[in-house]
């Protein structure tokens, strides 16, 4: 298949081109590499680095090439920056994904694969997560994603578009040949962050609340594997069809705390790991992992990566020989 991907030199993006190159799929990567790497992106896919607000660019690369299907990961992430700025977020999660659309209704191009969020369902009322539950964002940065799932179930009704919404949990974890990995600037995320202590890069990790009704009083999430995610892209893909609206919920269905991340940080670095506790961050909820018994039986993924330990490892053997994500330069920490 002929396929755009929209933030392929992202973190997620680029290990999905790479499992669509592999699968023998002709990939166009359209990046501003604003936060993605052009490292990043498998050799065998073309780079167009450019801008989704450019509308003429949109449009000569559809002229130029008949996409079969576009998968659309370009997006800001995070979710404190859209509480400070929540224009910017609606500009560039909104806008670029209506333009995004519009070209591709104009050029009949009818499936779409588009990276959504647990964050849509806000804090819900019990776990596991299933697709049904109600949909109540609390931040800007989700409210803008679950905008989008708006906009693509009227395209579905008005012209056609068949897509899948894939609601991640907590992407992790790298490329197991340690190639390709996360790489932020600035880095939020736990584990990149607890492996960033091990490098000897941070003193220590800081425990954002230790006082949640769970099991150890941190945060609960379910960290799925990067590379599993690639695999629920490529069966969302191959299975899209004109006018078909999906939901699904990309998690492994098992939860972890922050105190348990680290821990198993400790067994696979050898290193102590210290960590502070601190208040906790604002917008953080208690729990968040997926049923994810749809996906599982609707497009027969399963998570290869079901130990945390080999998802924290596949992290480590990144940040290891990349201790300086895909530049040479050091980073703020
Ligand atoms: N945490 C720490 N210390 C850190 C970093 C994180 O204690 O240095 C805690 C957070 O408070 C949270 C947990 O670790 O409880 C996970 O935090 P992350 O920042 O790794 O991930 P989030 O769950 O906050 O957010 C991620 C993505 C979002 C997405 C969300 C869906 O960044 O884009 O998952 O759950 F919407």
């Amino acid at each position: 298949m002929k396929i755009l991907v929209t933030g392929g030199a992202g973190y997620v993006g680029s290990h999905c081109v790479r499992a669509l190159v592999a699968a023998g799929n002709d990939v166009c990567v359209l990046d501003n590499l604003s936060a993605g790497h052009a490292k990043a992106v498998d050799p065998k896919a073309r780079l167009v680095v450019g801008d989704l607000v450019d509308r003429v660019l949109l449009d000569q690369l559809f002229s130029a090439v008949r996409f079969e299907a576009v998968l659309h990961f370009a997006a800001f992430i995070e979710v404190g920056q859209s509480v400070i700025d929540p224009l910017a977020f609606y500009d560039n999660n909104v806008g670029n994904s209506v333009r995004l659309l519009q070209t591709m209704q104009k050029h009949a191009v009818k499936r779409f694969v588009f990276s959504s969020t647990c964050a849509t369902y806000g804090i819900p009322p019990k776990m596991p997560i299933t697709e049904d539950f109600a949909q109540i964002p609390a931040s800007p940065y989700a409210r803008a994603k679950l905008a989008v799932e708006w906009a693509l179930a009227d395209s579905a009704t008005a012209w056609g578009l068949g897509f899948t919404a894939l609601r991640y949990f907590n992407a992790a974890g790298a490329a197991p040949d340690g190639t390709i990995g996360e790489d932020h600037d600035p880095e939020t995320h736990l584990i990149p962050n607890v492996l960033k202590v091990a490098l000897g890069q941070r003193e220590c990790v800081k425990i954002f609340g230790t006082d949640y009704p769970t099991r150890d009083g941190t945060c609960v999430r379910d960290y799925v594997h990067v590379d599993d995610l690639a695999v629920a892209h490529l069966r969302a893909i191959e299975t899209v069809s004109p006018g078909a609206a999906r939901y699904y919920n990309a998690g492994t269905g098992r939860g972890a705390t922050v105190r348990e991340v680290v821990d198993v940080a400790r067994r696979v670095t050898g290193h102590a790991i210290p960590i502070v506790e601190v208040e906790r961050r604002a917008g953080d909820v208690p729990e968040l992992y997926a049923d994810s018994t749809k996906i599982r039986a609707e497009l027969g993924w399963t998570p290869r990566y079901d130990k945390l330990d080999d998802i924290v490892g596949s992290a480590w053997n990144w940040h290891k020989n990349h201790p300086n994500g895909f530049d040479d330069r050091p980073r703020k920490a």
